[in-house]
């Protein structure tokens, strides 16, 4: 039984229907938003669990919100009401809020926060019993290449996903006595979210056209890989997913160190510390400046 947030439209309706089609029985969660997350609607989430019946497959509707704690638990109280376990939660529900940081209100930033990164937070945590109780579970979180390299107009965003980097990797660790494991997944894909990109220019035009082949459903076959038992050893890991291509993702570790027997003034670190340590700075680079060739 496989709980799936955010699974009315875009990545997180391919995950639900690639979890059916796989046999399992999938909550399918959402709130049915706009990407700035106003409004709310049952047809998102109704129309998937249409969609997986007429496949043949076993799955029901909830719509309540990830951002909310009592809410969160009550999707996770429809699955298992439903179903008597869970096996996965897919934390995928999303909304963006882009402003660049010297504009970007405090609605937006809380907004942005509140359905990433607390409403993985609660959704996990209201699994946790469940996932405890039973010695097994697999949480796999979306993250972004926005928080993990940078992008421009998201600190919300950015903060938000790199958060759920840190939180995945506490609930690995903290959970694996359980046998509980957790990973995340940063995608690419052409859904409603990056969809409104300008397309005036050849340029943008021909842009968009390439981006496209990051089709939604391709993210999907890694996230029933992770839920399941042959990835019985992955956990704590850090993934992209990229139309075919496939990526693990490097985890923050020290690039170079410097010492001094007699400790350091700041005048020593400028004149001997840092121009070491810059031998490895990072540059300021943004998803597009490390992705640099076209989807494969
Ligand atoms: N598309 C990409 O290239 C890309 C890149 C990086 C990360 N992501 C992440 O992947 C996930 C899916 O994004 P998508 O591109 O499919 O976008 P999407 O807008 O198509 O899907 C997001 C879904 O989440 C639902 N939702 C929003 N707020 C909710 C709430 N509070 N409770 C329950 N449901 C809620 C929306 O109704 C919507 O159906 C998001 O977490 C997003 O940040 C996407």
């Amino acid at each position: 039984m496989v709980l799936v947030t955010g699974a009315g439209g875009g990545i997180g309706r391919d995950f639900a229907l690639l979890f059916a089609a796989q046999g399992a029985r999938v909550v399918v969660n959402d709130l049915g938003t706009s990407v700035a997350g106003e409004g709310a609607s049952a047809g998102p989430a109704q129309k998937v669990v249409e969609e997986i019946k007429a496949q043949g497959g076993e799955a029901l509707a909830s719509t309540d919100s990830v951002a909310d704690w009592e809410s969160a638990n009550r999707i996770v109280k429809v699955a298992i009401d439903a179903f008597g376990h869970i096996d996965c939660v897919v934390n995928n529900a999303g909304i963006l809020r882009d402003r660049f940081f010297f504009n970007m209100s405090v609605e937006e930033w809380r907004s942005v926060i509140d359905v990433h990164l607390n409403g993985a937070f609660y959704v996990s945590r209201a699994a946790a019993p469940y996932f405890k109780s039973q010695n097994s579970g697999s949480y796999v979180h979306m993250t972004s290449t926005s928080g993990l390299i940078g992008n421009l107009g998201q600190a919300n965003y950015s903060a938000a996903k790199l958060g759920i980097v840190g939180l995945s990797k506490s609930i690995a660790l903290d959970m694996a006595r359980y046998g509980v494991r957790s990973n995340c997944i940063a995608p690419f894909a052409w859904s409603r979210m990056i969809g409104s990109i300008p397309t005036e220019t050849p340029e943008q035009k021909a842009r968009v056209e390439r981006m496209k082949v990051m089709e939604t459903a391709k993210i999907a076959p890694l996230a029933v890989f992770l839920a399941g038992d042959d990835a019985r050893d992955v956990s704590g890991q850090i993934f992209a997913v990229r139309a075919n291509e496939l990526f693990l993702m490097s985890q923050s570790r020290p690039l170079r160190s410097v010492h001094r027997d007699t400790g350091w003034t700041p005048q020593d670190i400028a004149a001997h510390g840092m121009p070491a340590l810059r031998q490895s700075f990072v540059p300021l680079d943004r998803t597009q400046d490390v992705f640099t060739w076209d989807p494969l």
